[in-house]
């Protein structure tokens, strides 16, 4: 027995369960068409929804930032890491989302992981969303290993979350929930969850990382997608790598509730702060989110031309980006998935342990960059499939 055969025997399994999982190089930018293999696809398969990824404004930024402020920031936040770009860009964030304060990290796994476990610890207590990102699941075992009480209710069933909330006597209670799911595109039901977090005086975390930038006024997200204020009790968390189309995430709130997470959030403090270029790229995709409602009113009609166009079929009920088109059994998901992608049509298929077991679905991402004849390609070929 060597010491890879039992990482090769699982890796068998994997592989004899059709959830052996390939990355495809693009040699191309991630944009609407991608070239792989020198082979151009039209893409559904991002989270680019704006089709900022391959902006040559926010390009242009990213290289005058590196050429003015460097490669790299240095070191962490706390330590000597904080340029000038991160700081603005903290402040812009703010405005933009209408929070006393932000915070900036490197990806939205990082502010996840740095939320949850902080709020909450032992005596405290986690309601999570059984269907939130794998990252907020992560979170909330770091919270768990801390000693807080972690409680799952059922996907968006704001009753069960009462009755878990109404029953517990931890000092502090953290509800934690997805705004838009990221497999189902579905919407969490904010304004109540919201009301039963003042009913029962908890912080309410918000993962907005589908819905910042593609809903609400300007792009502001979910809280103004539901007309809710931004609370004090609200930790409002968003990436930036997808609508904004660079990478990042930022964390907002109250100004104490933020100073408490640059003080005692661990993946904030343990880590390298991301080159201040990025921060000067931010900026700019950040102005351009602002001004960008004609891209999302393409982005809205792409999303009804959809539907309409599949109407009665597999389609989840979304109203988002994310279009959700079920399949069932995993290798009919990774088969339909091949068969697009021969037709030039690059669409994921998503498997469990992503999704749950019997559910193995197309991910269909729309963006604003896609055009009427892009989405009817699509319509017309997974109609013919059918
Ligand atoms: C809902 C949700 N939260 C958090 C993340 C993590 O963000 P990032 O990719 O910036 O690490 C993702 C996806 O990547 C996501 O879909």
């Amino acid at each position: 027995m060597t010491l890879e055969d039992s990482l090769n025997s699982e890796l068998a399994e994997l592989a004899a369960a059709g959830l052996t999982r390939r990355r495809r190089v693009l040699d191309s930018p991630a944009g609407r068409i991608a070239t792989v293999d020198g082979r151009p696809v039209l893409n559904f398969a991002s989270n680019d929804y704006l089709g900022l990824a391959g902006n040559a404004e926010i390009a242009r930024a990213l290289a005058d930032g590196a050429l003015q402020w460097g490669a790299g920031s240095g070191a962490s936040h706390l330590v000597s890491g904080h340029l000038t770009p991160h700081d603005l860009l903290e402040k812009e964030i703010a405005a933009f989302t209408g929070f006393e304060r932000a915070l900036t990290f490197s990806t939205g796994y990082l502010a996840n992981i740095a939320v949850t476990p902080t709020f909450a610890g032992r005596g405290d207590a986690v309601f999570a969303d059984k269907l939130n990102h794998a990252s907020l699941i992560d979170a909330m075992q770091l919270a768990k290993a801390n000693g807080a009480d972690v409680q799952r209710y059922p996907h968006n069933d704001v009753a069960a979350l009462e009755r878990q909330l109404a029953t517990s006597s931890a000092t502090r209670k953290v509800i934690v929930t997805d705004a838009v799911y990221s497999m189902d595109g579905d919407l969490a039901p904010l304004p109540a969850i919201h009301a039963l977090a003042e009913r029962y005086d908890a912080w309410l975390v918000i993962d907005d990382a589908h819905g910042f930038g593609v809903l609400g006024q300007h792009g502001r997200g979910s809280l103004s997608h539901f007309n809710l204020p931004a609370s004090r009790r609200i930790l409002l968390m968003g990436t930036l790598g997808k609508a904004a189309g660079v990478g990042g995430a930022f964390v907002a709130g109250s100004a104490t509730a933020i100073e408490y997470l640059l003080q005692k959030g661990r993946s904030y403090i343990f880590t390298t702060a991301a080159p201040p270029a990025i921060a000067c790229a931010l900026s700019k995709s950040l102005q351009i989110v602002r001004d960008g409602d004609a891209r999302r009113a393409n982005l809205m009609a792409r999303i009804a031309q959809l539907r309409d166009g599949l109407a009665g079929g597999p389609l989840l009920p979304s109203t988002t980006a994310i279009q959700p088109y079920v399949v069932g059994d995993n290798e009919a998901a990774v088969a339909l998935s091949n068969t697009l992608w021969e037709h030039g049509l690059w669409v994921p298929a998503i498997r469990p342990p992503t999704v749950p077991k019997g559910t193995a679905r197309l991910r269909i991402s729309l963006s604003a960059a896609h055009t009427a004849t892009d989405v009817e390609r699509l319509v017309s070929t997974l109609k013919a499939l059918a």
